[in-house]
């Protein structure tokens, strides 16, 4: 809905209602957040007692106090003292207990949300731009949380109460003072405004850095291969140019900020005490009460400059709340859905598409997939194959609902797939992708995302049947080997074939192979492939091969082009077909070439 506001943040009522809605993570934490205002309280107020004090001794010290004597102030002090440093320990530990376990609820949840966003989602944004988000602004709402938010509402306490006793001091010098005001605080209100602008330029443009950053470390290989090195530091030094060139305008701001502020309070301050004098002179007050103002009024400037600052900070951090509601309020895949989807165990497995029209929404112009319709019944191993583009990888993708058709419809077990629930609708599914990318842990937690709850005799079975354990076995860690960030210190065939064992571990109803056989050498290709036939028993099996030889006893083969399904038959048929697209593909691959 406010899509709009969270681009061009204001620091309007609505805005800022908006951005208190965050303190819902702190709801849990309400006691400890209470008590830490309460002695942030205690202990602003207990500050405003020392000028009082100095200003006494003063007093004391030229004899016009005659029935107190020094000592006695001093222990007065001393006491107040203490009581400062119990109260600020404990004050700190709360507001520590608040802002530690609010942030990392907010971390936690954040990325829930983001990691149920729909694939377009992540097509549309950013890895490193993400990944800025959780950490970059949710640092910002910790230290606001912690340390800004007691900051601001301490230095208002010492304002209000500041000014407060100045007025009963002195009202003729505290009006003196008081004619400042306003100008500092309409000037503040003014850069703050504008400081906050460039506050968010330079967090985007550090965005953009990272994404740089964590692009290229994340391919180190191509980087390397294609010895781009020299390329991408030019590319990060010239974003990262962009980065000081924005920083030094936001600098320039807050120093513009901070000379404005000096100077008022300074200026403000030396007529004060000049006035001071005077009254001093003349007889209107002591010169221990003068020492006291001029102490109250350098704390007050001091609360001044100190809020400018932490006003520009707060507004900040509603800026960094607004992103990071963003993606809050966001709807996940899930709710994206009507309600009362229908909650499937163990499906057939029949999957038919009807004039199935589609077109990436991150590429709209472009149709992929232009009217694919074909039946494959439960049980059933269909093949599919075409030139490297013409949208294999897409049907499978439509299959999962990552994306859904712009026209026509695909079901399963003959309904609609977006009635299902999505959850145990995917649960039905295992794939074997064309790029198996592994998590960071062992090759045990990497079998194991097939079914989180098997058995060590299942996950051996498993990899077995896989074809993998022999591998697996010649490791000295064997199952709990480190596979590595991604899964790179794994050949690609090793790679493919703990895949493989972790679709055999979920039992799925419906079996996806891209290419699942593309990084195996002849032997260990026909072993997997025995494999695989063992696991497509029983169940709907969609592969995609490049290598004909793979699917030549498959019980259908649809060949795609240009969008659309051109033939489809079994191995026999098409190669039958005169002039066929399968039967000039087949004739390349299974005749020798003489040369
Ligand atoms: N996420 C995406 N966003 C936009 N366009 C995409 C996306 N993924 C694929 N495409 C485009 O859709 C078309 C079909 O891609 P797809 O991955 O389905 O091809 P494929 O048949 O699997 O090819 P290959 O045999 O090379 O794997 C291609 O033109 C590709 O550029
Ligand atoms: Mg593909």
């Amino acid at each position: 809905m406010d899509q709009k506001e969270s681009t061009r943040p204001k620091l309007s009522r609505e805005s800022l209602r908006e951005a208190l809605k965050i303190f819902a993570f702190v709801k849990p934490y309400r006691w400890q957040f209470i008590a830490g205002l309460v002695l942030l309280f205690l202990s602003s107020t207990v500050f405003l007692v020392f000028p009082k004090i100095i200003g006494q001794m003063l007093d004391v010290a030229q004899g016009l106090s005659p029935n107190v004597d020094l000592w006695q102030i001093g222990m007065w002090l001393v006491g107040v003292l203490v009581f400062q440093a119990v109260v600020s320990y404990f004050r700190v530990l709360m507001f520590a207990e608040v802002s530690e376990k609010g942030t990392a609820d907010i971390r936690v949840a954040l990325y829930k949300r983001l990691i149920s966003q729909p694939i377009v989602f992540f097509e549309k944004s950013r890895v490193g731009e993400l990944v800025s988000r959780v950490t970059n602004d949710v640092e910002k709402l910790y230290n606001t949380f912690y340390f800004i938010l007691a900051e601001f509402i301490r230095q208002i306490i010492i304002l209000i109460g500041g000014i407060g006793v100045l007025l009963i001091m002195s009202p003729r010098l505290a009006g003196v003072m008081l004619a400042t005001f306003p100008l500092i605080v309409i000037g503040a209100m003014a850069f703050g405004r504008w400081v906050r602008k460039l506050s968010k330029e330079r967090q985007d443009q550090l965005g953009q850095s990272n994404t740089i950053l964590d692009e290229t470390l994340q391919s180190i290989h191509a980087v390397k291969a294609f010895t781009n090195e020299l390329f991408e530091s030019r590319r990060y030094a010239k974003s990262n140019d962009s980065v000081v060139r924005v920083s030094m305008r936001y600098a320039k701001g807050r120093a513009v900020f901070s000379v404005f502020i000096i100077t008022m309070l300074f200026g403000a301050l030396f007529f004060v005490i000049g006035y001071g004098m005077y009254m001093v002179q003349t007889g209107q007050i002591t010169a221990g009460q003068l020492i006291s103002f001029v102490t109250y009024t350098a704390i007050i400037g001091g609360a001044i400059a100190g809020l400018g600052n932490f006003y520009t900070e707060l507004v900040g951090a509603v800026g960094a709340t607004e992103r990071v509601r963003e993606i809050l309020n966001s709807q996940s895949e899930a709710e994206k859905r009507p309600a009362n989807q229908r909650v499937v165990g163990h499906l057939r497995g029949d999957v038919s598409f009807n004039n199935v029209h589609f077109a990436y929404p991150t590429r709209s112009d472009v149709e992929v997939l232009k009217g694919v319709s074909f039946d494959i019944p439960s049980g059933k191993k269909v093949a599919l194959v075409g030139q490297s583009g013409a949208g294999k990888s897409t049907l499978m993708q439509l299959l999962l609902q990552f994306h859904f058709p712009d026209q026509g419809q695909i079901l399963v077990d003959g309904h609609a797939i977006d009635n299902y629930d999505l959850e145990s609708y995917r649960q039905n599914f295992a794939i074997v992708p064309q790029e198996v990318i592994l998590f960071g842990g062992t090759i045990r937690e990497n079998i194991l995302y097939g079914k989180p709850e098997a058995t060590e005799a299942e996950i051996v079975a498993a990899a077995q049947k896989a074809n993998a354990w022999d591998f697996i076995r010649t490791f000295p860690e064997g199952l709990e080997t480190i596979v590595g960030e991604r899964g790179i210190k794994l050949s690609g065939g090793q790679r493919q074939r703990i895949a493989i064992a972790r679709a055999i571990l979920r039992d799925p109803a419906i079996l996806l192979l891209d290419e699942a056989t593309s990084s195996l050498d002849a032997e260990s290709e026909k072993t997997v492939q025995d494999a695989l036939n063992n696991l497509m028993e029983g169940r709907t099996s969609i592969i995609i091969a490049h290598r004909l030889a793979t699917i030549r006893d498959v019980d259908c083969i649809f060949v795609l082009e240009g969008g659309r399904i051109v033939e489809q038959g079994t191995h026999e048929e098409l190669s039958a077909l005169h002039n066929g697209v399968y039967s000039s593909l087949a004739k390349l691959q299974f005749e020798p070439v003489l040369g």
